[in-house]
């Protein structure tokens, strides 16, 4: 997955990259499953923050009939230039999850989707989401299960600090940083949330081979111009090896990923 801790800097061609390879692969799926978490309903007015290309406040526009408001925050213009060619009809901002630009309570559901990981500040964040969600309203947060809860991704990192080393390792290693699920309920609950429900759920994410899912998880992150072809080539061979267990019938790879699911009623 792109690596976008320069989060204000990314390209358009960045998130076009990430639209067209990660989203399908990864994000659309975990969206879905957050959404339906949240239990949004019919008039809900609801607000993404962090929303990149714009995955969860499009499924939201998508699945619930009838929905109200709904407006995608992101720090980065080049993921929104996207987000608005691809629904023009939602509400697209620029700006930090940790000042959101809105009234107390104005939203009835807050949602954030691998954002917590990439602020400085992630208890800042969860408090204006947590300030801008209604009374009785719904704040529900998404981040990624820490390195060692990933069966699939642990032998592809492995296989970027053997043959790349700590520093490789360590530009493509922010996805993981939240991946303590009881700190995000603590910082949920020092925000004044009251949790109602914390899940870990595994999903698959599928690519059409291990050169796939090495190449793709690569593309976009500074590893790439950093890294030589050898070290790709072992790599790919490394990580091929780990991941025999995930490789379907059809050539199909499908790498299970963890993330926490975290629904809190104001
Ligand atoms: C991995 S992407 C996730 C995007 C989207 N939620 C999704 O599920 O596809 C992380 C997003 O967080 C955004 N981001 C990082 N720091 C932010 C901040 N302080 N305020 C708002 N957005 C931020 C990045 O620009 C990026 O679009």
């Amino acid at each position: 997955m792109t690596e976008p801790t320069a989060a204000s800097q990314l390209s358009v061609t960045v998130a076009e990259i990430y639209e067209s390879r990660f989203v399908p692969s990864v994000f659309a799926g975990w969206a879905r499953a957050l959404v339906d978490a949240a239990d949004v309903g019919p008039g809900d007015a609801v607000l993404d923050v962090g929303c990149g290309t714009g995955i969860v406040a499009r499924t939201v526009a998508d699945r619930v009939p009838g929905h109200g408001w709904i407006v995608g925050v992101d720090i980065s213009d080049g993921m929104l230039s996207v987000a608005r060619r691809l629904q023009p009809d939602v509400e697209w901002q620029q700006g930090d999850a940790t000042r959101l630009l809105y009234a107390d309570e104005a939203f009835d559901v807050v949602l954030s989707q691998a954002m917590l990981m990439f602020v400085p500040a992630p208890m800042d964040a969860v408090r204006e989401m947590a300030r801008v969600a209604k009374e009785g309203g719904t704040v529900a947060v998404h981040v990624w299960a820490s390195l060692s809860q990933q069966r699939g991704w642990g032998p592809f990192h492995e296989a970027i600090r053997r043959h790349a080393g700590p520093e490789a390792l360590d530009m493509v290693s922010g996805y993981w940083r939240m991946g303590n699920r009881e700190a995000v309920v603590k910082m949920c609950t020092r925000a004044g949330l009251r949790v109602k429900q914390a899940s870990t759920v595994e999903r698959d994410a599928v690519y059409r081979s291990v050169e796939q899912f090495v190449t793709t998880e690569i593309a976009g992150t500074p590893l790439e111009a950093a890294l030589d072809p050898g070290a790709l080539q072992h790599i790919m061979e490394d990580t091929a090896a780990g991941l025999t267990r995930f490789q379907r019938p059809d050539g199909r790879l499908a790498v299970p990923l963890a993330g926490h699911i975290v629904v809190c009623r104001k």
